[in-house]
């Protein structure tokens, strides 16, 4: 599986003539799953229309670092704090002298004093201007500071001559992208996701279940897929696409649920458990559609296994994680939940208010362990979940140094 799945990156494309590869790196990029999003300098789009990006990336192509509509939202900021990584493909002599020096003047350069993220440039010039003692120099300070660089390599140039400083081969620069990510927070480790509601029958057409979308636990799947762990959901019915890399295993009931959780629970390292499972299901579901009598109907409901309780039971449990949808008192609850079922963390958030909780896309989660809590704030789901991963990855590094 490539190291890039579900990463985000930057591309940045600046002004030269092997800007017309570029499109085709995001279309490599893609297929090895990543998500490209494509700044574009004023030069490269003498070289390129930005309408190719999109087309290729399927993401607006940013440009101008004074276009009111994104910077009303700080749409610099935003793409700083979104890239995993920045590209800067095929990168102009111009461009690493203007990276060298700190400049902020346009996007793309304002973007890299922004960002936290790694930058790895793919250099394409002539060869005399690649050779020049000041591109060197830059080369030097912006290695210093951490850029790293990938080609260029040499041959016949666009110019007429030959040398160093074509763009390095595709391939190449994507490798190099992927190289980034060998170390991820959960690179090689195996994680079991329960994910969405489940479906207990009444009878052949009707069912009890309740608001669960699967979103968070499907954000989940995906913020450790991202983190380089290996995953397999198991989800009850929702709406959702699986994230490509996870192996996807679907289910109904709480039965099913069960089932598929303890086949494939040897198999896992970290067990999270997002799915709201029934706890109830119908003792005797009627075998054909039930007809109205037109008086009160008595249901009668026996409770579904735990599946959480169940993972922490086991004789060598994997590193457990629980979530706790609560009304009212989320950390005294969401403490009993911990001790109670035996578990290594528990995700609690308050359910009931408008905006977060089910079937919503903001979530607000606070994390207890044994000797600790952490508050991660109110975000988007996919957000929180790369928080809670990553909070994950450290309670789980610890308790494991040896498989880190
Ligand atoms: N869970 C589970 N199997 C069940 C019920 C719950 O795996 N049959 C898991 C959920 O996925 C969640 C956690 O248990 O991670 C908490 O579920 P919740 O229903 O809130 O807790 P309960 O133990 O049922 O307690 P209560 O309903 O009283 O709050």
């Amino acid at each position: 599986m490539s190291l890039l799945i579900h990463k985000q990156l930057c591309l940045i494309v600046t002004g030269g003539i092997a800007a017309y590869k570029a499109p085709e790196l995001v279309r490599r990029l893609r297929d090895a799953g990543a998500v490209v999003k494509v700044v574009m300098t004023a030069a490269a789009r003498e070289f390129v229309q930005p309408l190719t990006f999109q087309a290729v990336s399927g993401q607006p192509v940013h440009g101008d670092l004074l276009d009111p509509a994104a910077e009303a939202a700080m749409g610099h900021i935003e793409l700083a704090r979104w890239a995993d990584l920045v590209l800067i493909a095929p990168a102009s002599a111009d461009f690493l002298a203007r990276l060298a020096a700190g400049l902020a003047d346009d996007l793309a350069t304002t973007l890299c004093l922004a960002t936290a993220a790694p930058i790895l440039v793919a250099p394409a010039m002539n060869r005399v201007m690649w050779e020049h003692p000041a591109t060197q120099a830059n080369l030097v300070t912006l290695r210093t500071r951490g850029v790293q660089a990938v080609g260029p390599d040499s041959g016949a140039q666009a110019c007429g001559e030959t040398g160093p400083g074509r763009l390095a081969e595709l391939p190449a620069i994507v490798a190099a992208a992927e190289h980034w990510f060998s170390g991820g927070e959960l690179a090689g480790v195996r994680l079991l996701i329960t994910a969405g509601p489940t479906h207990e029958a009444i009878d052949p057409v009707r069912i009890i279940t309740n608001r669960s979308s699967g979103k968070m636990g499907y954000a989940m799947a995906l913020a450790a897929l991202a983190a380089g762990a290996s995953v397999t959901l198991v989800s009850g019915p929702t709406a959702l696409s699986p994230p490509t890399g996870s192996v996807i295993k679907r289910v109904t009931t709480a039965a099913e649920m069960y089932s598929a959780v303890m086949g494939a629970v040897i198999e896992a390292d970290i067990f999270i458990a997002c799915a709201a499972v029934a706890d109830y299901q119908v003792a005797a579901p009627a075998p054909h559609k039930m007809k109205k009598q037109g008086r009160e109907l008595t249901l009668t409901l026996i409770p579904t296994r735990d599946i959480l309780q169940a993972v922490a039971a086991r004789p060598h449990p994997p590193f457990t994680v629980g979530f706790a949808a609560e009304t009212e008192n989320l950390i005294q609850h969401a403490r009993a939940k911990l001790t109670g079922k035996g578990l290594n963390l528990v995700a609690a958030n308050l359910v009931g208010q408008s905006g977060t909780g089910f079937d919503s896309d903001e979530n607000e989660l606070h994390v207890v362990w044994d000797e600790g809590e952490k508050q991660l704030g109110r975000a988007s789901k996919d957000a929180l979940a790369r928080r809670l991963i990553s909070v994950i990855a450290e309670h789980y590094r610890a308790k494991h140094p040896a498989r880190a």
